[in-house]
């Protein structure tokens, strides 16, 4: 039940539609006046009188029935009333029949989302910088599958540019097999680190490494098998951390997968007119539009990361006929996607709006930030095992006789990183605090995880004591009920939201909230020990409920759920 379309299709207000009635329904952070509540104050204008007129008259004709119980004016505000034991109904209905899917839709039947997130670079650490990229990306796949899109998951692998060229020339000076074989990305990286060291003193090194480049783009055998191997390295060692997050993708098309496929592009901008020389380089004159010019192609006639970006785009047109082409891409990058995106539509690609920047904030650690040229970078891969640590110690003194604490601490430590990136809204710059992530009573994954456990405890005893609860009549709820039964009927217009805006966080926020009330109904209400049997099973039922939707919801974030804590 969708309570604001519900009132907003009983309620008429010259000129105003009924979708625009529906989005100014909200919930009053007072509850006891009303469950959702239509401020009037902005139609004041249009129907030339005052908010506390408009909503006395509303309240007079609003037609009461089963669903919304009534309607009240207070002051400028049309405060309703749900009826409670319709909502208990309905909501335990829609969750216990559709359980995993609840909240899901068929809205996206037919459509197509790309989404090109993680994107890391090969032969650099997986750092803490490209940690909200891969959960953000990752739980807007699922979001978007679970309303019905096919979901493309792209990794556009950065594996092109001169920075081969130098950790070739790196290896070759300084490395060996055995040591790269032995010591992965974290080898390549002290490789990288130490060429720029070296440079510094002697740039002839710098020439050095651009004509190894040229020799991988000429496709030199020797060249060529040591960039793959660099490659095939770096995507072994970042599957380990993609199979504790639960990050899967469909295509790992890179930017050297588009070499052969952006000379058409150069020569489709020279047909349109769009491409003028600018101080040796092929340019794309954005002035008009407020932007420096699009570089497509430099002087010495090497391509740049926009123009692979561009054949990139149209290839994924071509490939999958997408609706919607997302990119998870920090927001230091927001000047190069309006860029290519201008570029594109000048081109006549009507298809140009339906590519989105998913612009996300910095992750810093509590001691700063990194830098893979000095060396002094956070691997990703740390800081998960960190928490998982850190998640261990903790349930250990907590629930020293737990079985399978290693899996548990697992799931527990994984969730503390991927909720720590997804909590706030994805723009704002956020400071990774481990204390903080493992709070177990604070806004954080453990504690929603750990209000799943106690949920599923509360049915295991139900069944061991042989208690049936499904199909039973339900009696009116209480305030902590009812509140928790609100926040269940809720799911279904986060997701939508949550993909709408291209915010997990909603779903993270949701999570917390709903295990709030779900806490506070266990305070105020017995369950196993309530006054009627009624009771008991309406409870149960309940809290079977709670734990279905929040298992959906932190499912959709990337995050386990463990059963027993
Ligand atoms: N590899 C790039 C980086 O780490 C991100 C690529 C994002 N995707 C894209 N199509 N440009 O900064």
């Amino acid at each position: 039940m969708d309570y604001r379309t519900y009132i907003a299709a009983r309620i008429r207000i010259e000129g105003v539609s009924a979708e625009e009635i529906a989005n100014a329904v909200a919930v009053p952070p007072d509850t006891t006046l009303g469950d959702y509540a239509l401020p009037c104050f902005k139609f004041a204008r249009i129907l030339k009188k005052s908010p506390a007129v408009i909503a006395e008259e509303l309240a007079a004709v609003y037609p009461a029935d089963e669903v919304i119980e009534s309607a009240s004016a207070v002051g400028g505000y049309l405060n309703f009333r749900v009826n409670k034991a319709g909502l208990a109904n309905e909501v335990l209905t829609a969750v216990e029949s559709a359980g995993s899917d609840y909240g899901s839709s068929d809205m996206g039947r037919g459509k197509t989302v790309c989404i090109d997130y993680s994107s890391i670079n090969i032969a650099k650490p997986f750092h803490i910088g490209h940690l909200s990229t891969t959960v953000l990306g990752g739980s807007l796949y699922r979001i978007f599958k679970f309303l019905g899109y096919r979901t493309v998951g792209i990794n556009h692998l950065g594996d092109y540019g001169t920075q081969f060229g130098k950790l070739i020339s790196a290896y070759k000076r300084w490395g060996n097999r055995e040591l790269v074989e032995k010591g992965g990305i974290r080898a390549l990286n002290e490789l990288y680190v130490r060429f720029h060291r070296e440079a510094e003193a002697d740039p002839a090194l710098d020439d050095e490494a651009r004509a190894y480049f040229k020799k991988i783009e000429e496709g030199d055998a020797e060249c060529l098998a040591l960039f793959d191997w660099f490659k095939a390295l770096t995507l072994k060692d970042v599957q380990k951390i993609y199979d504790l997050l639960g990050i899967t993708f469909d295509s790992y098309a890179g930017e050297s997968f588009y070499q052969d496929k952006m000379a058409p592009v150069v020569e489709e901008l020279r047909e349109k007119g769009l491409l003028v020389e600018s101080r040796g380089a092929q340019i794309v004159d954005l002035e008009a539009y407020g932007m420096p010019p699009c570089i497509i192609l430099k002087s010495d006639g090497t391509s740049l990361y926009a123009t692979r970006d561009m054949a990139a785009a149209i290839y994924r047109k071509k490939t999958y006929d997408f609706d919607k082409c997302l990119y998870v891409v920090a927001y230091q990058q927001n000047l190069h996607f309006k860029q290519f995106f201008k570029v594109l539509e000048l081109m006549g690609k009507e298809w140009a709006k339906d590519l989105v920047h998913v612009a996300y904030g910095m992750v810093s650690l509590e001691d700063g930030a990194m830098s893979t040229r000095k060396g002094n970078v956070v691997f990703l891969e740390d800081v998960i095992a960190r928490c998982i640590e850190k998640a261990s110690a903790i349930l250990k003194e907590k629930n020293p006789g737990l079985a399978d604490s290693d899996r548990v601490a697992t799931t527990v430590g994984v969730g503390a990183v991927v909720f720590g990136a997804l909590y706030n809204s994805k723009i704002k710059d956020i400071t990774f605090s481990y204390e903080k992530a493992l709070n177990f009573d604070g806004e954080t994954s453990v504690y929603v995880q750990y209000t799943c456990a106690r949920a599923a405890s509360v049915l295991q005893k139900a069944k061991e004591s042989g208690i049936a609860y499904m199909g039973t009549e339900i009696p009116a709820p209480e305030t902590a009920e009812a509140e928790l039964l609100k926040a269940l009927s809720a799911l279904p217009e986060t997701v939508l939201a949550a993909a709408r805006d291209y915010e997990p966080s909603y779903l993270a926020r949701y999570a917390v909230d709903t295990a709030q009330k779900f806490n506070k109904f266990y305070i105020d209400c017995k369950i196993m020990g309530a006054e009627t049997e009624e009771k008991r099973a309406f409870r149960l039922r309940l809290t079977a409920a709670t734990l279905t939707v929040l298992t959906n919801a932190l499912t959709l974030l990337g995050i386990g759920v463990p059963e027993k804590m």
